[in-house]
């Protein structure tokens, strides 16, 4: 089956064709049917992401009616683009997936309006994709067959937006055990970014920044949250607070005065102390999270801010044990060795390839990939709504 998938929830507009295997049937009653035999497998054909960050740069953060508009303007050539590098046309799609859910609404609404007009138009059953779930497919996006994550699962989702560990028994099944309380970790990466005078997006600032920086000469407190649950607002004031400090100048001097009077190495000494406390948080919930379920096979990492080089470094030394080495070399011969729980068996621990980190369509084609192959129907193309604030379900 041949997917068309388009992203427009935040700030880049998307569209990737991937087939997966299996042959897809439409019924006169638009209900779908899978002729599938063997294990699922994934082909990307086209992947096409119209960023909108340059724009955004200068305003240093998004402004959701300029997103919108720009969505409007580039939507349908990028739609045209995928099909035109997968060498496809409209007649050899089987089906169409957008996100519909969460997001800026006049993002979201621009590429729902465009999936549902499409869809309408070409004949073709329509997918409603939670972005959420779109993330934490990417993980299937590059790996062969026998790598992809195994259930049951843990998934760290860490974007702009959220910041949530959430179950998963089975494919398509989402239970949220953990969520942040206030800011998601991302937004808490822009907005340092932003007290330290980096660049927005203000994650891969950091990151590049803290390069040169020692994450010691700065400490910084960890929230204590209860459960599995996260607060970040808290840590963005603590900066905020030894920023103030470390120049002499009272609390009362606003973020925006700060920037000018930071040398670069109190700059990098800053990002590299701000993105090693905000990594260990993430992890000291996932951890524990693993902790209470000693079952789950796989970590799977996702989101904007799993793009994080910190982050996949930490996530791999805390989350596998030694015994995790014969897993990711395809050894698990040994029964015992399978049967085996965390910590003895260690989990494994995936993360999206880079360009699958942030936000694209070919994950959007994943998710509805795996939601087809669970038996779920298609939307009704006359009636879909964006649902901004949904959370996964
Ligand atoms: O998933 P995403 O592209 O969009 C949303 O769904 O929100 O995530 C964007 C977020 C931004 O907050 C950005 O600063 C963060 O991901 N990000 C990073 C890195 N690259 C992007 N955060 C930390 N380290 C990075 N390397
Ligand atoms: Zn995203």
């Amino acid at each position: 089956m041949k997917i068309l998938a388009i992203e427009s929830s935040c700030d880049e507009t998307a569209a990737a064709v991937l087939e997966g295997s299996g042959v897809l049937s439409v019924d006169d009653e638009n209900d779908v049917r899978v002729d599938f035999s063997g294990s699922p497998a994934l082909k990307l054909l086209s992947n096409v992401v119209v960023s909108q960050i340059d724009i955004f740069a200068e305003y240093g953060g998004v402004i959701p009616e300029v997103a919108a508009r720009s969505h409007l303007e580039v939507v349908l050539p990028v739609i045209d683009k995928a099909l035109q590098d997968a060498g496809l046309t409209k007649d050899e799609i089987d089906v169409i997936a957008v996100t519909h859910a969460p997001g800026l609404l006049g993002s979201l609404l621009i590429g729902t309006l465009t999936a549902r007009m499409l869809a309408i138009l070409w004949g073709k059953p329509l997918y409603a994709v939670h972005h959420l779930k779109s993330h934490i497919y990417a993980n299937w996006l590059s790996a062969e067959n026998s790598q992809y994550p195994e259930f049951p699962l843990l998934a760290l989702v860490v974007s702009g937006g959220h910041t949530q560990i959430i179950y998963m028994a089975d494919h398509n099944q989402f239970e949220i055990i953990g969520t942040t309380r206030d800011d998601a970790v991302g937004e808490c990466f822009d907005k340092v970014a932003k007290i330290l005078g980096l660049p927005y997006p203000g994650g891969p600032a950091i990151a590049r920044a803290a390069e040169q920086g020692d994450p010691k000469k700065y400490s910084l407190p960890h929230p204590k949250v209860e459960n599995l649950d996260f607060s970040f607002s808290g840590l963005k004031t603590a900066v905020l607070r030894a920023v103030q400090a470390e120049l002499n100048l009272p609390i009362t001097t606003p973020s925006f005065e700060l920037a000018d009077k930071l040398s670069e190495q109190q700059r990098a000494d800053f990002a590299a102390a701000f993105q090693e406390t905000a990594v260990e948080i993430l992890l000291e919930k996932l951890e524990n999270a693993v902790r209470a379920h000693p079952e789950a096979r796989s970590v799977v990492i996702a989101g904007g801010v799993s793009a994080n080089a910190l982050l996949r470094k930490k996530a791999v030394e805390r989350l596998s044990r030694a015994s995790d080495a014969k897993l990711a070399a395809g050894v698990e011969s040994d029964e015992a060795q399978k049967s085996a729980k965390w910590p003895e068996r260690g989990v494994r621990v995936y993360f999206p390839e880079l360009k699958f980190a942030g936000d694209n369509a070919a994950m959007v084609g994943a998710a509805a990939y795996f939601e087809i192959l669970a038996g779920v129907k298609p939307t009704d193309s006359y009636a879909l709504d964006i649902a901004p604030r949904t959370p996964i379900q």
